[in-house]
């Protein structure tokens, strides 16, 4: 047996990770694809590649060393579950299997179960960083058993992108744990963009200015604190003329965004953990809000503000729009992170959150300068309650927060939609409340349901006896 890897499912994502592989000193790359045609282009496109092609699965497990590692690129679902059953065919004891998909996490902790009682190691990692990361270095989010990590983490730091010198790559956690840090991963990545969608949107409701003149702004703050790479490809996107109709190619794109489903797993995991997850959820609502076309132009006659505020100091308003961003940010971050601990809590997980946020300084689709920040914090304190209170961020909050203010006063009053940033300043606002009203939500509960409540000055759980003499009574 030739190869010390298999790739199995080789469209672009699977292509491009094979050839990063095989790219790699001392790889050779077995790769299969159902329908032979990939695999014959693959082997023919890149002869310098050690590529070791198979047409079986029979074939594949005969070209790899033991313990045969693979790693599967295909669809999420029922696709993945058919290939891990003909590999678990032709595999032994002792191999691994690696997901490379976006699975659902509790499919990867199912599968993993499955999958060890036959003594073979199953792997859920989340791969981030699209098809140019799957070529040229992703971030890498491997779940699964310390067992299989002895020979996959060799290979993986192998291909992963790389961050001061750390490979983006960690032992998340056992079985599910790196599919679901990915699916948080992608519900970052959701609000990440809705808060620049937004931004845009405000600033050129608010100005007037060209989708060119925004490109100039974000590829400024792209030389700041927000420095990222979905601020640098938005300006790319909003520079960006289209050939037909010679527009901005912004204005021609229909306005209906699209979504595979990882935005709406975070939020409704996060449901299920009983973590505000807002900023994340907003920006999945808004994707969807954006696809009913029926629906909006069932709403396009409803009236607006009758008034549009003015904006006296354009400068000073793009200042705003940008520290409301980044605080939105660390607000979206911070509710992201929550949900990791929450979800290692609930399923056993020992998940190191400086680590997390040192995997996703680069190769990743979130990747920014701002992990750096992520990662000091972590550093100084690894648990960390709230994330948005280590001191860096407390600082950066309670600068911007004016500022955040103001453009949320300022959306509000022109109608101009902004659920992330603006549920995200409510979660601030909600969190540093010294009272909040959930006060009377327990009264309301205990009134109708008598559902008890506690009191701010004894222990104990307590009733009022709200149809009789209004007493209060122990519960
Ligand atoms: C990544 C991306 C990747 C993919 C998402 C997009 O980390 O490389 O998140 O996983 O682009 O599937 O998801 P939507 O289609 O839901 O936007």
């Amino acid at each position: 047996a030739a190869a010390n890897i298999g790739v199995v499912g080789l469209a672009v994502m699977g292509a491009n990770l094979s050839r990063n592989l095989a790219s790699r000193e001392g790889n050779t790359v077995a790769v299969f694809n159902r329908s032979p045609q990939r695999t014959e282009a693959l082997v023919a496109a890149h002869p310098e590649a050690q590529f070791v092609p198979a047409f079986t699965y029979e074939e594949f497990a005969a070209s790899l060393q033991k313990p045969r590692t693979a790693v599967i690129m295909v669809q999420a679902g029922a696709a993945t579950d058919a290939t891990i059953d003909a590999l678990v065919d032709v595999f032994e004891p002792g191999d691994i299997i690696v997901d490379g998909g976006n699975a659902y996490f509790p499919d990867t902790i199912r599968r993993e179960r499955a999958v060890r009682a036959t003594g073979i190691n199953f792997v859920g990692a989340g791969i981030s960083g699209g098809e140019e990361g799957a070529l040229n270095g992703p971030s890498i989010m491997p779940g699964g058993s310390d067992e299989a990590w002895q020979t996959l983490g060799p290979i993986l730091r192998s291909i992963a992108a790389v961050a001061e010198g750390e490979p983006c790559v960690t032992h998340v956690g056992h079985d599910g744990a790196g599919h679901f840090v990915k699916m948080v991963h992608n519900g970052i990545e959701y609000a990440d963009m809705q808060l620049i969608a937004e931004a845009y949107d405000l600033i050129r409701r608010g100005t007037g200015k060209s989708p060119a003149e925004i490109a100039d702004i974000f590829a400024e703050w792209n030389d700041g604190e927000l420095e990222s790479y979905l601020i640098e490809i938005t300006a790319e996107v909003l520079r960006q003329n289209d050939a037909a109709t010679g527009k901005p190619l912004v204005d021609v794109i229909l306005d209906q965004a699209g979504a595979k489903g990882t935005g709406a797993w975070t939020v409704q995991t996060a449901l299920a953990l009983g973590v505000p997850v807002s900023g994340i959820a907003e920006a999945t609502f808004a994707r969807s809000l954006s696809s009913h076309p029926e629906q909006r132009a069932a709403a396009s006659s409803l009236p607006g503000p009758s008034e549009q505020p003015a904006v006296a100091d354009e400068a000073a308003f793009i200042e705003d729009v940008r520290q409301a961003l980044y605080a939105s940010k660390i607000v979206a971050y911070s509710q992201g992170f929550d949900e990791i601990r929450a979800g290692a809590a609930e399923y056993g997980w020992t998940i190191d959150l400086g680590a997390i946020s040192r995997i996703w300084r680069a190769g990743c689709i979130i990747r920014a300068q701002f992990l750096n920040r992520i990662a000091d914090a972590y550093a100084a304190e690894s648990d960390l309650a709230l994330l948005m209170s280590a001191p860096y961020f407390a600082e950066a909050l309670a600068k911007s927060q004016e500022a955040w203010r103001r453009v949320v006063v300022h959306a509000t009053g022109a109608g101009i939609p902004a659920p992330a940033f603006s549920s995200s300043l409510a979660y601030y606002d909600g969190l540093r409340a010294e009272r909040l009203p959930a006060a009377l939500v327990q009264g309301q509960r205990d009134f109708f349901g008598a559902h008890t409540y506690r009191r701010t000055d004894r222990p104990g759980s307590f009733h009022t006896l709200w149809s009789g003499d209004r007493s209060e009574i122990s519960a």
